[in-house]
């Protein structure tokens, strides 16, 4: 009896199939359950004659071995197809997604750059604040009150003061405030560099904008010559642009220095032959400078008698434009990222 209903059921394990994981617990509950038509076999054991016992008893284990199998079988099949829905989403073939790096933007880049050139003739680094008063962006630079001096640089007034023309509140139109500043805390020597950005009520354009950097730079010592500042731009211009880079001085004029001048750098794009970054003069303009006009001095509180200083000041925005080739000031401010991803690794 026994022996042929083991015969019937390992058929009919054999040939069932199982590919959902409803079907696996019906299979379950037939053949592995304690309620199962496998545990009854077991439980019908007692009815047989003693001697087949252990015989039925091998029959019975080895058809409980082959239930267990196939369950094992069909609960592994099911996992793994499951599993394979999910690596789906995942193709390993598919090419790597390039590592999204960001780039620095250009002005920062050539910041560093002007920056780390200074440190190595022995500036440092100073700051000042964006927003000052008419003295510190004027007064003290030896802009008489009413100037026409003072339209040189058309100016954001926010506050006007209580009652001198010194205390108008507005944003800095140079960088020079901390210049004075630098000059009314420190005795000389003083040799410091003053990046930041500045601002100026212009029309937008691709030669001007409201808002744009400077680093001015200031050298304040016993004997400071014009020389000294001749060879210290003529350094700065060789390791900024080229190797051969020559420098011309202009006479010009500022308020905050006497004698000024204006620093011209030969052409490094077409070596002085001529193009349209140099307007064919071989040319091109980087910065303002001149010996501290002996006003400041003595305005901040240093005896123009005992020390001598030279000063300059330039745009990061003209000097970039100048070393990348840009032609419009607003691709800096403007953050696409069609240019900026150009100074990726520059
Ligand atoms: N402050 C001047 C400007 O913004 C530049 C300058 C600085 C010129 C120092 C001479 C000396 O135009």
């Amino acid at each position: 009896m026994i022996t042929e209903k083991v015969k019937e059921l390992l058929t009919e394990i054999d040939q069932s199939e199982v590919t959902t994981e409803e079907a696996l617990e019906t299979f379950r509950l037939r053949f592995i359950s304690k309620k199962g038509v496998v545990a009854d076999l077991f439980g019908s054991l007692k009815e047989a004659a003693p001697e087949d016992r252990r015989a039925l008893g091998q029959t019975l284990n080895e058809l409980k071995n082959r239930v267990q199998e196939r369950f094992d079988k069909f609960s592994m099949k099911l996992e793994e197809g499951s599993s394979n829905d999910t690596e789906s989403s995942v193709d390993l073939t598919l090419p790597v997604v390039p590592n999204q790096t960001g780039s620095l933007h250009p002005l920062t880049i050539v910041r560093r750059r002007i920056i780390e050139i200074f440190e190595r003739m022995g500036f440092n680094v100073a700051d000042g604040p964006e927003i000052e008063t008419d003295w510190y962006n004027f007064g003290a630079l030896n802009f008489p009150d009413n100037h026409p001096a003072r339209e040189m640089q058309d100016t954001f007034f926010i506050e006007k003061g209580a009652g001198d023309v010194k205390d108008d509140v507005l944003l800095r139109t140079h960088t020079s405030n901390v210049q004075v500043r630098l000059m009314e805390h420190k005795k000389p020597p003083i040799r410091s560099i003053m990046p930041g950005r500045v601002f100026r009520n212009e029309a937008i354009s691709a030669r001007a904008h409201c808002i744009f950097h400077q680093v001015e730079g200031l050298y304040v010592d016993t004997d400071v010559s014009f020389k000294d500042l001749k060879d210290t731009l003529f350094h700065f211009a060789k390791e900024m642009f080229s190797k051969d880079s020559q420098i011309r001085l202009r006479p010009s004029y500022f308020p905050f220095t006497e004698p000024s001048a204006e620093i011209d750098v030969s052409c490094f794009i077409c070596k002085g032959a001529g193009c349209n970054v140099c307007k064919y003069s071989g040319w091109v303009e980087i910065a303002g400078s001149g010996m501290v006009d002996p006003n400041v001095l003595s305005n901040c509180g240093i005896d123009p008698e005992e020390y001598t200083g030279f000063a300059f000041g330039m745009g990061i925005e003209r000097i970039a434009m100048l070393r990348y080739g840009i032609k419009d000031l607003r691709f800096f401010t403007e953050n696409d990222v069609r240019f900026l991803g150009q100074f990726k690794g520059a």
